[in-house]
């Protein structure tokens, strides 16, 4: 079904990128000028890989899905930051199609959805090193709701307990993700449910949003990826603009709920730069090959 290529999840390993300074340049420059200055205001190169890769994933993802080229993409941002894509899909194929990106430790993904919001959200389980499990947990109290913290709090150990308090960490993230709202939040009153980690729902302000699914996945060494997918009505007022339909007859919006969640794909970074460019790349390394052969 046409509808199921809107939905992708793709991840890039960068701990397995370690571009010299000239190469990153000649990769950001595939990227438009307005998305520079966002990477290269970083210091360190571990943040700068992972805003220029989040951006990569963008552009390459709608490239392939919407077959628009790379220099035609205009990607924006709403006043929460949330970016999302300006284009006139005139064959509503994909009536909503939209992605969120998310990086933390070794990973940036990027997940899209056609029908339905989608949220990502990557966390890197680290163990605190300068305080207890316990303390550093009770700096994070107010984001949860009595029971999601009687639930970390009732870990055996604590390392369960701080895996306990990473996923449902990452499942507001995704969720506060999707609907595209930015820091301050109150999120002691999004409540997760869930059995074992499967079958995942949220109840916000005491009501199910039953139109919305959930996913929970470990991720290499340490690592959590959450993804959300709910109904466009509960983006935020800037999101809800950006998108083409936000009211669905039950039948309709159930197509979009229901579509198969797909594996994430693994990506190099060389998988992300326009085709064109890519090949070109090849010939002049190849001509950089014959010319120090003295031929
Ligand atoms: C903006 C925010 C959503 C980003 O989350 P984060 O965990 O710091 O970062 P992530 O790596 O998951 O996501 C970053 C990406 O999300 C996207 N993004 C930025 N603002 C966004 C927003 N308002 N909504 C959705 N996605 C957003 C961007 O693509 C960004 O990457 P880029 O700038 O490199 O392109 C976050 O700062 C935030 O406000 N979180 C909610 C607040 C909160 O209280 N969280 C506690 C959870 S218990």
């Amino acid at each position: 079904m046409e509808l199921e290529k809107g939905v992708q999840r793709w991840i890039v390993d960068i701990s397995k990128w370690n571009p010299s300074p000239d190469y990153f340049a000649s990769v950001m420059s595939f990227l438009p000028q307005h998305e520079h200055s966002p990477i290269t205001r970083f210091v360190k190169m571990e943040d700068r890989k992972r805003a220029l890769v989040s951006r990569l994933l963008q552009y390459a993802l709608v490239q392939q899905v919407l077959g628009i080229p790379y220099d035609e993409i205009i990607i924006r941002r709403t006043v929460e930051g949330k970016p999302y894509l300006e284009y006139d899909d005139k064959t509503g194929t994909f009536p909503n199609f939209n992605f969120n990106t998310s990086h933390d430790g070794n990973f940036v993904a990027i997940a899209s959805e056609p029908v339905c919001l989608v949220g990502l959200d990557i966390a890197n389980c680290s163990i605190p090193m300068k305080e207890s499990v316990d303390k550093f947990i009770q700096n994070f109290l107010s984001y949860f709701s009595n029971l999601e913290w009687s639930d970390i709090m009732k870990a055996d150990s604590s390392y369960d307990k701080l895996n306990r308090f990473y996923r449902y960490w990452c499942l507001k993230e995704a969720f506060v993700k999707a609907i595209g709202v930015g820091v301050g939040k109150r999120l002691d009153n999004v409540e997760f449910h869930h059995s074992d980690w499967n079958d995942i729902f949220v109840i916000v302000d005491g009501t199910e949003f039953n139109n919305w699914r959930f996913w929970l996945l470990e991720m290499g060494e340490n690592h959590l990826v959450s993804i959300a997918r709910g109904h466009p009505a509960t983006a935020t007022t800037n999101y809800r603009a950006t998108l083409k339909q936000t009211e669905f007859g039950e039948k309709e919006y159930k197509l979009g709920l229901n579509l198969p969640s797909v594996h994430f794909m693994f990506r190099m970074v060389e998988d992300l730069l326009p085709v064109s460019i890519v090949a070109c790349h090849h010939y002049m390394d190849r001509i950089d090959i014959v010319s120090e052969d003295g031929e």
